[in-house]
C-alpha cells in the first residue's frame, strides 16, 4: 500500500466485520513491538493479544464500552491490550552511558507514555497496511483487566486496540463531515522558523 494511502485511511474504526483475522496477520502486526521507537532503546512496550470472544466481552467491559456507542470493541475480533512498563526506563537509565552527573535524569517527559502513544501509531499503520482497521479506548477498569489478563503489576496499561476488517458503514459520512468541522487550522498548529 501506497504510505500516502495508509495515512489517509488512518481512522479510528468503530465498526468491524466479525470475520476471523489470520493468525499470521495477527503476529505479523504484532511484531512492530520490536520496531518501535523507544528512548534510550529502552523498550518499555508490551502487548497482550486477545481473540477468544468471552474475554474479549470482558475486557470491552473494563474498556466502558457503552460509553461511546454499543458493543464496538467486543466486535472487533482482535483486541491488542498496549502496555508499557516504566522500570524498563529507570533501568536503562541508570546504566553508565545515560547517567546525568552521576544520577538517572530529570525526566523531561514521561517517556514511557511518549513511546506508547508511537507504539500506538505504528500498530494501527501496520494494521492498515495488512488491509485491516483499528481503534483505539482507553481502560477506565484498568485494575479490572489486570486481574482478567494475568498482567504483572509492573506493567501499566495504555489502552486496548481493536483490529478488523472493516465494515461497509466503518467510517460514516457525517461523523468524518463532524471531525471536519472540528479540526483545527493548521496555522494554529504549524508555524515556520519562530512561533
Ligand atoms: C490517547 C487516545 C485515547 C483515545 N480514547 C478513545 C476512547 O476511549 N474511545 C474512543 O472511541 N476513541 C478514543 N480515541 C480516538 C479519538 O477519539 C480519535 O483519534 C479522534 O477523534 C480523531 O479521529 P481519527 O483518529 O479517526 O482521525 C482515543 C485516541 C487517543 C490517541
Amino acid at each position: 500500500m501506497e504510505f500516502q494511502d495508509v495515512l489517509a485511511a488512518r481512522r479510528m474504526v468503530r465498526r468491524y466485520r466479525t470475520d476471523p483475522v489470520p493468525p499470521e496477520t495477527v503476529e505479523r502486526i504484532a511484531r512492530v513491538v520490536r520496531r518501535a521507537p523507544s528512548a534510550g532503546f529502552s523498550q518499555g512496550h508490551r502487548l497482550l493479544v486477545v481473540t477468544d470472544p468471552a474475554t474479549r466481552a470482558r475486557v470491552a467491559e473494563c474498556a466502558e464500552e457503552f460509553h461511546y456507542e454499543t458493543e464496538w470493541i467486543s466486535v472487533a475480533p482482535v483486541l491488542m491490550v498496549l502496555g508499557v512498563r516504566e522500570d524498563d526506563y529507570h533501568d536503562r537509565y541508570t546504566q553508565p552511558d545515560k547517567l546525568q552527573d552521576g544520577k538517572e535524569m530529570d525526566w523531561p517527559a514521561p517517556y514511557w507514555w511518549v513511546d506508547a502513544g508511537a507504539f500506538l501509531t505504528l500498530i494501527q499503520l501496520s494494521a492498515i497496511d495488512a488491509g485491516l482497521a483499528t481503534g483505539f479506548a482507553t481502560v477506565p477498569r484498568g485494575e479490572e483487566l489486570r486481574a482478567l489478563l494475568g498482567l504483572p503489576a509492573d506493567i501499566a496499561v495504555v489502552g486496548v486496540v481493536t483490529v478488523g476488517y472493516p465494515a461497509e458503514d466503518a467510517v460514516r459520512p457525517a461523523d468524518t463531515a463532524r471531525l471536519r468541522s472540528m479540526r483545527k487550522p493548521l496555522e494554529d498548529l504549524v508555524r515556520y522558523e519562530s512561533w
